[in-house]
């Protein structure tokens, strides 16, 4: 094999263009080292083996030190072409300890806020870029639907709209001002899509969607990123119409390159190329798999070994020709010049880690962050507790998860599960539970009792085995905990001898996440035993819910004040304190439904419209808590909506004005939503769907005006064709605090083409 001059060989020259370059090496590349070069590696295999026999192209789930032999091995590769390294920073820098860890995604979701998650995102790429990683797999895009599904906390909710911004916001944050910026990381907008489409709630079955259904609500948000530029995209791992997202070329061809025109890259799901021979058996062999993949457009082959021998035997056996790796091989290529790998291949440095992972800038973001994504659901009266010339109060903190640090960082992050190099989790120090919260800020004369109460779950290892086929760690089986008569007990005894208890109660990473969806949203273990036992003490309750998806609360706690805090990150504990106690005015927003019932499935508030009446013979369809609700601790007055016009054209805006007033005793800082509703559409479609917001902050009895606009081409449908159009006729514009029919006011308007 012929020896790379490195002074002549113009790939290596900086000063030339990226497509020349990559041409040069591409010209320079043996087959092997193409079908290498499209494969991404578990960095827990064979260093030696992944680089120096397989050509890798990509590794993840990696630390510095494995990095740094991996630089070293490439360097002894014929052509150096330095690897990208990948790491699922979901929520933050998940798996680097002492990182900074932020509230899951649909508790970020909760604050409805793009610029915030934009700087969140900004500064987890500082965090993961100083540790020689260059891409990270967030955001998540898909639309949570079913409720059981295990990923529900990994989405931002169930709104394509607010989605949309959201994802927008957090890829403009990782991949800064380009990818030449030493602190870009590239984003991934994931899972492409309709992965969430599940059946029964079941991780990664067949997605039963049609393509107008996709283009109505699923793919929207990936357009938005796709156009403004998000460098990577991943295709699901579910199937549709009997055809694998990784295959489908109508979603890959016609619409992701045609009609969009992305240029990025495209990376399958885990073992996605595999899943096709061995689970889904659609393929016989990985020959035919990996020609299968590559021709409808892949680049990058995420963990499937079987990849490197199946695509050569496809080369061989005419499947494929060599021609057809060039263009995924050009892509991957592209990007690494982009990122200017070739020249600084940006490796971990003692230094920039030490001042870029957990600056006090970033502790500082997270509390914020925390703060604003906590959602009051119900208030008796009992919070905020503290207040103005208030007594000494004593109060019970009970709970299994008032002090678990782990549970509190929700699914991947340290010990959640997809790396085995963090057993503990995160470091303890750096994590704030509701107890460490509230013994800090609790005035010095107020008195703080903790009990657990309850248990939540044990496990078992799955009969079926401790790994599936695939490789990845095969959940172990959650056995709900029985209700222990002395926790419970000691917890009464707490409740007795206090003003208030504070309950937290939720769900665990063993009922969280990928392959853990749950057939009940109910409470699992001794919960709902303990949350009955304190109400019937008859000192007020209030629910802290630390649940990483909606859940469905016990009757005996019907009334009590409940505070949904998803899983609030490292200062999660301090900010639900803060808000308990009421130095912080609650703001978070929901950014999904929670239903009444698990049988009310799905409670998403856009529902198509039209059926037999609108309830079950034995419960109404009417959702616990529905999308945008949220409530403050003061009371706030809408005043009619005003438009500027009644009638508008396709290149106009609606703008409509309302007043809103402050009528309590506390400033507020209120979500202004505005809904739109086609009173008649050519096809059925949503009732009503989110179109703009805005955050108003007011002080106890201020008045003010705010402007909302809707541009006329954002009110579509999409119709019987599967064409986005806007349809002329009357509108509903429909503006309050919530998707609640009862809280909207509305205006009309008439669109005129
Ligand atoms: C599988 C998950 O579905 C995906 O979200 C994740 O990014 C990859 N594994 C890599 O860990």
């Amino acid at each position: 094999m012929s020896l790379i001059d490195r002074d002549t060989a113009a790939y290596l020259d900086a000063s030339l263009a990226v497509s020349h370059r990559v041409a040069d090496l591409v010209g320079r590349m043996t087959v092997a080292e193409k079908v290498g070069q499209m494969m991404q590696w578990d960095a827990r295999e064979d260093l030696d083996h992944i680089i120096l026999e397989r050509h890798a192209g990509s590794i993840l789930h990696t630390s510095p030190e494995k990095v740094l032999r991996a630089a070293e091995l490439t360097a002894q590769t014929r052509l150096r072409i330095p690897l990208i390294v990948a790491e699922d920073c979901i929520h933050g820098h998940s798996f680097w300890e002492g990182a900074t860890i932020y509230p899951t995604q649909l508790g970020m979701a909760a604050t409805w806020d793009p610029d915030l998650l934009e700087r969140v995102a900004r500064a987890t790429a500082t965090e993961v870029a100083a540790t020689g990683i260059h891409w990270t797999f967030s955001p998540v895009l898909c639309i949570a639907r079913d409720l059981r599904w295990g990923r529900v906390g990994e989405t931002f909710g169930e709104d394509p709209f607010l989605i949309g911004e959201l994802a927008s916001a957090m890829v403009r944050g990782y991949q800064g001002r380009g990818l030449r910026d030493e602190t870009a990381i590239l984003a991934t907008a994931k899972h492409f899509a309709g992965y969430s489409e599940t059946q029964g709630g079941r991780d990664a079955s067949e997605a039963d969607i049609s393509r107008r259904k996709l283009r109505s609500w699923f793919l929207p948000p990936f357009e938005r990123v796709a156009r403004e530029g998000c460098a990577t995209f991943m295709l699901g791992y579910q199937t549709t119409d009997g055809v694998p997202i990784t295959v489908n070329d109508w979603l890959l061809d016609d619409v992701l390159r045609g009609e969009w025109g992305y240029t990025g890259t495209l990376i399958t799901d885990w073992d996605n190329v595999g899943r096709m021979v061995w689970e889904q058996k659609i393929q016989p062999d990985y020959a035919h798999a990996a020609a299968a993949a590559i021709r409808a457009g892949n680049d990058m082959v995420m963990t499937t070994p079987g990849f490197f021998d199946g695509a050569l035997a496809a080369i061989d056996a005419g499947l494929l020709s060599e021609g057809d790796l060039d263009r995924a091989v050009r892509r991957i290529l592209t990007l690494k010049f982009e990122l200017g790998l070739f020249e600084n291949p940006r490796l971990p440095e003692a230094v920039r880690i030490s001042d870029n992972i957990a600056t006090a800038a970033h502790t500082a973001l997270n509390l914020d962050v925390a703060r604003r994504s906590l959602v009051l659901l119900r208030n008796d009266g009992t919070l905020p507790l503290e207040r103005a010339g208030s007594p000494a109060r004593r109060i019970a903190v009970v709970g299994p998860l008032a002090d678990d640090a782990q549970t509190q960082l929700g699914d991947w992050a340290g010990s959640s599960g997809q790396v085995d190099w963090m057993p503990d989790g995160q470091p303890r120090s750096q994590i704030t539970t509701v107890i460490d919260g509230l013994r800090e800020l609790l005035p010095s004369d107020w008195e703080l009792a903790h009990a657990r109460g309850a248990d939540i779950l044990t496990w078992e290892d799955d009969p079926a085995g401790s790994h599936f086929p695939d490789g990845q760690p095969r959940p172990r089986v959650v056995v709900a905990a029985r209700p222990d008569e002395e926790l419970i007990a000691e917890a009464v005894a707490a409740a007795h001898a206090s003003d208030v208890v504070v309950a937290v109660v939720g769900d665990r990473i063993e009922l969280v996440g990928e392959g853990r969806s749950t057939a009940t949203l109910e409470l699992i273990g001794a919960q709902t035993a303990l949350l009955e036992a304190l109400v019937a003490t008859g000192t007020p309750v209030v629910v802290v819910l630390m649940a990483s998806k909606p859940l469905v609360l016990p009757e005996a706690v019907r009334d009590c004040c409940l505070l949904w805090v998803a899983n609030p990150g490292m200062q999660g504990g301090r900010a639900i304190a803060e808000l308990l106690l009421g130095r912080i005015e609650p703001c978070g927003r929901l950014p999904i439904s929670f239903a009444e019932h698990v049988g009310q499935q799905p409670t998403y508030y856009n529902q198509l419209r039209g059926q037999h009446g609108d309830r079950y013979a034995d419960l109404t369809q009417r959702p616990a808590h529905v999308f945008g609700e949220g409530l403050s601790y003061s009371t706030v007055e809408y005043g009619l909506p005003a438009l500027e016009a009644s009638q508008v054209g396709l290149d106009d805006t609606v703008r409509v004005h309302v007043t809103v007033r402050n009528t309590g005793m506390r400033p507020v800082d209120e979500l202004v939503q505005v809904y739109v509703r086609d009173a008649v559409t050519s096809a059925s479609w949503a009732d009503k769907e989110l179109k703009a917001y805005r955050r108003v902050t007011l002080a106890a009895g201020e008045e003010r005006t705010v402007e909302l606009a809707v541009a006329v081409r954002a009110c579509t449908i999409v119709d019987a064709r599967g064409e986005r159009i806007v349809e002329p006729g009357a509108f509903d514009l429909l503006v309050g605090p919530s998707s609640r029919d009862e809280v909207l006011q509305s205006a009309r308007f008439h669109v005129v083409l």
